[in-house]
């Protein structure tokens, strides 16, 4: 369900990927009114939209319904580049082991108790970073997403203080990847593992079936 994108395999999601350029700036534009995003073409597209960019989208029959952003801290991103001062207390993290995570949604018909979207991309997050040697995600956050990080058992420090930004609690953590962190969030909404369906390029074909194991 969980689909993983990168410079080496987005030539065979362009299709989704315009379409959740496009869910981003209806839900952050449109919903959320972060009106510095609005741009003339409908598509939600900043400077951290390159090609070190990886994108974890949850596609059902070909429809973008969840998804989250991942960008190395080497490269340029939004903590280092936009809101240095929220690390102001234990600096910036930054390493080859390290990704800075931006953008998460969840399409509004498949939000809340019920739904098992956002814990899917969250533990696909964690399953994509454990296969890849990443072992501490930072996030630039509004503050009420503390309880529900730590509810699911993650370990989630402050990089500096609360600040507010835009009408908005924000402040920037770190988050440890961890096998925990995984089997919780996935145990957390009864979801099955692997949640990755195609980690490098291995898209079917539409109507192509899944032959199982072998
Ligand atoms: N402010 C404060 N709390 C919020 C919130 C916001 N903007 N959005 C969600 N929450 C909290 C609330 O506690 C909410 O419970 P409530 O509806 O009883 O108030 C709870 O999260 C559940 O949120 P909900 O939207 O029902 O479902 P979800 O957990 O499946 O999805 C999001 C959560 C954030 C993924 C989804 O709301 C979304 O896509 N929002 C728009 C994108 C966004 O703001 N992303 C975060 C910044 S990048």
């Amino acid at each position: 369900m969980i689909h993983v994108i990168d410079a080496g395999n987005r030539h065979l999601y362009g299709a989704e990927l315009e379409q959740h350029f496009r869910i981003r700036h209806q839900i952050y534009v449109g919903e959320r009114k972060w009106m510095a995003l609005e741009r003339a073409d409908g598509r939600e597209v900043d400077q951290f939209d390159n090609e070190d960019a990886t994108y974890l989208l949850a596609i059902e029959n070909g429809r973008v319904i969840g998804g989250t952003r991942l960008v190395p801290t080497e490269c340029p991103h939004l903590m280092a580049d936009v809101f240095p001062f929220l690390a102001d207390v234990r600096g910036l993290q930054r390493g080859s082991d390290i990704v800075e995570w931006t953008r998460i949604f969840v399409v509004p018909e498949r939000r809340g108790g019920d739904s098992k979207v956002l814990h899917t991309v969250m533990a696909g997050m964690f399953e994509h970073c454990l296969a890849n040697h990443i072992s501490a995600i930072t996030v630039v956050m509004e503050t009420w997403w503390m309880p529900r990080f730590l509810e699911l058992g993650w370990q989630v420090r402050p990089l500096g203080l609360p600040t507010m930004i835009d009408g908005m609690n924000c402040v920037g953590t770190i988050i440890t990847v961890s096998e925990e962190a995984y089997r919780r969030t996935l145990a957390f909404k009864g979801i099955e593992a692997p949640v990755i369906l195609s980690r490098r390029g291995a898209k079917r074909a539409p109507g192509e079936r899944r032959i199982p194991h072998g």
